[in-house]
């Protein structure tokens, strides 16, 4: 069913009157895990004699809603539907007589505690277990849980909010601080916005500067850690702005979570949220920063329409992502990166996706289907090889980079579906009466409707991936003294190259003597016991599954236990479901478990385990 003519995940009716500002008034409750306050809805009507305003709305307890009048505030009546799962409930409000033009609806409210986008942890839960701490994750269709609103990224509102909370704690917003008082801060979002960006933080929280608009946010304990593992901020903010134009947000700051926060990264407009699973020491995984910085052009300013052409976002950040990369450490690196995205997408089509190929289309249905469950990495890598297909064709960088600007500019602040993006690749290149052949061989229906990998493979520089490859075969084919003498194991591989390594060797069909003495040998040789790389340990970890060694399972569930970032945890529990013996322990593990995760990890987790 598609919920709106313009988004099959939302019930708003933004195509009769959209939000264009949002004013909040919030009471951060930690004894009751709620949020208690007022939403002004400031709506621009697009047709006349408005009747209704359809909102989405997701287990919020309304109290009063009124519409702003010269005479003052006149109370409405409202409606609220039945509970969808994964989509919420319908907020009808009635208007009292035909509206055109402005109006500002008021809705007094407070959230539930087990709100979607909320996740409430107590003192213990945090590293310095002294104070409670809130976050949030909207993104793609949470915000519902935390206001009233048009959860579609279709609307874009500024936003002003003055949030009450304890005074031993900090708040933050997915804006900037205007100003705060020990029990209340202000802040302010001057650039229009999707609800999905809409982010708060509440917690004993300490700042470091790392840049000129950028500073580092974390709990006190890792804090010097976080600024180190981060420093490449400002470098990549700036090859960011060669490639995409001038960063209009005003600041750039870095907030490092709580182990359960469930992605790697949140591009949250001024305030991007890290997982902590990123401090491996020696700023290896720092590129998640330059995606997240990325957004603040694709995604944050020119947004997708809904999530169907989510590609529109995630695609075109990895692209950008992928040339800061490249600017910074040299193409041969950036080729590597893309081969790697190549190699997880394949993983993922053969395991994640095998039941539902029509998720690997590029641009998918989702009116059967929510966001969360079409999430994959086939918006991202598919995307971006996409793009790097289509520079590839128009003869480079060179070319192709002035378009990409142009085509930012020319959508900024606004949301596009795909065909904007291909009707404004054809004006730009249509220019020159040279390129018609050349836009006549792209194949949109393949790369856009078509399933499975990419149906072009861009020429690559695959010097890097060739000595992942010789190391997976070497361990693969042989007997643990061949490999010891080997003189493959001379060449040196870098931490991602050994993480494609190893998703090399787990891809490979048959391992000859899988035997806990080759994987011990393994770990040896690439340090893998001891590294505090997450993406090293998540791959080691599924050795251990893979090779059955029941007597490594405190090690797994120690993993499965250190976070609950949801591209580790949920292939782990879906091994471990695999393998008869484990699987009552890893129920029982994520039993003992799932209160401490975030509602969508926790779902996930009971989908993967078959529960
Ligand atoms: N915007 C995404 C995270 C997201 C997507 C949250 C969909 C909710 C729904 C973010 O920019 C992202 O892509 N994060 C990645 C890291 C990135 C380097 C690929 C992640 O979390 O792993
Ligand atoms: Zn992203």
């Amino acid at each position: 069913m598609r919920l709106s003519p313009t988004d099959p995940s939302s019930y708003s009716n933004a195509h009769e009157l959209i939000i264009h500002h949002v004013d909040l008034d919030w009471k951060v409750n930690f004894e009751k895990c709620t949020i208690s306050g007022k939403a002004a809805l400031h709506f621009k009507t697009l047709k006349d004699d408005v009747e209704e305003i359809f909102l989405d709305s997701s287990e919020l307890k309304i109290i009063s809603i009124t519409v702003k009048t010269s005479a003052g505030e006149i109370p409405l009546s409202w409606d609220i539907g039945a509970h969808v799962e994964n989509i919420g409930s319908k907020l009808t409000v009635y208007l009292p007589s035909k509206t055109s033009g402005e109006l500002v609806v008021v809705v007094e409210y407070e959230t539930d505690p087990k709100a979607s986008a909320l996740q409430w942890l107590t003192a213990e839960q945090t590293c310095g277990k002294k104070h409670p701490y809130l976050f949030s994750q909207c993104q793609a269709i949470h915000a519902r849980s935390v206001l009233p609103c048009q959860d579609s990224p279709a609307v874009k509102f500024t936003y002003n909010a003055t949030i009450h909370h304890p005074s031993n704690v900090i708040g933050l917003m997915s804006a900037v601080k205007k100003a705060s008082k020990p029990k209340v801060s202000y802040f302010e979002q001057k650039i229009p916005i999707p609800s999905y960006l809409l982010a708060i933080v509440v917690g004993a929280l300490v700042e470091k500067t790392i840049g000129p608009i950028s500073s580092v946010w974390a709990e006190k304990e890792q804090i010097e850690e976080a600024a180190e593992e981060f420093s490449q901020t400002a470098d990549f903010i700036s090859k960011a702005e060669e490639i995409c134009g001038p960063y209009v947000w005003g600041r750039y700051d870095l907030l490092v979570m709580p182990p359960s926060f469930p992605f790697g990264g949140m591009e949250n407009p001024c305030l991007t949220f890290v997982t902590p699973t990123l401090l491996a020491g020696d700023k290896s995984l720092a590129t998640v920063v330059a995606h997240e910085i990325a957004h603040s052009w694709t995604g944050n300013l020119v947004t997708n329409r809904n999530f169907e052409h989510f590609w529109l976002n995630e695609g075109f950040t990895v692209f950008v992502e992928q040339k800061i990369v490249g600017r910074l450490f040299g193409s041969a690196v950036r080729d590597f990166h893309a081969l790697h995205g190549l190699s997880e997408l394949t993983d993922c089509i053969k395991t994640q996706l095998s039941a539902t190929p029509e998720l690997t289309k590029l641009v998918v249905d989702l009116s059967e289907c929510s966001p969360d469950d079409a999430f994959s990495t086939v918006p991202y890598i598919k995307g971006s090889t996409f793009l790097r297909y289509l520079e590839d064709l128009f003869d480079g960088p060179a070319k192709f980079e002035p378009f990409f600007r142009s085509y930012l500019n020319k959508f900024k602040y606004q949301s596009v579906l795909t065909s904007d993006f291909r009707t404004a690749l054809y004006e730009w290149f249509r220019a020159d009466p040279a390129n018609e052949v050349l836009l006549e061989r792209i194949d949109w229906d393949q790369w856009l409707f078509g399933q499975g990998l990419p149906p072009v493979i861009p020429n690559y520089d695959r010097s890097l991936l060739d000595a992942c490859k010789k190391h997976a075969t070497l361990w693969a084919d042989n007997e643990l003294d061949s490999i010891k003498s080997s003189s493959i194991l001379t060449e040196k591989l870098t931490s991602i190259q050994t993480i494609e390594f190893l998703a090399q060797l787990l891809d490979k069909k048959k391992i000859k003597d899988l035997t806990s003495e080759k994987i011990e040998l393994l770990g040896q040789t690439y340090d893998l016991h001891a590294t505090r790389n997450s993406e090293l340990r998540f791959r080691f970890v599924r050795l251990y599954i893979r090779a059955r060694m029941m007597d490594k399972m405190d090690e797994i569930l120690s993993f499965l236990n250190s976070n609950f970032r949801m591209k580790f945890v949920r292939p782990i529990y879906k091994e471990l479901a695999g393998w008869q013996e484990a699987k009552p322990i890893a129920v029982a593990n994520y039993n003992k478990v799932k209160d401490q995760m975030m509602s969508m990890c926790a779902y996930g987790v009971s989908k993967d385990l078959d529960i």
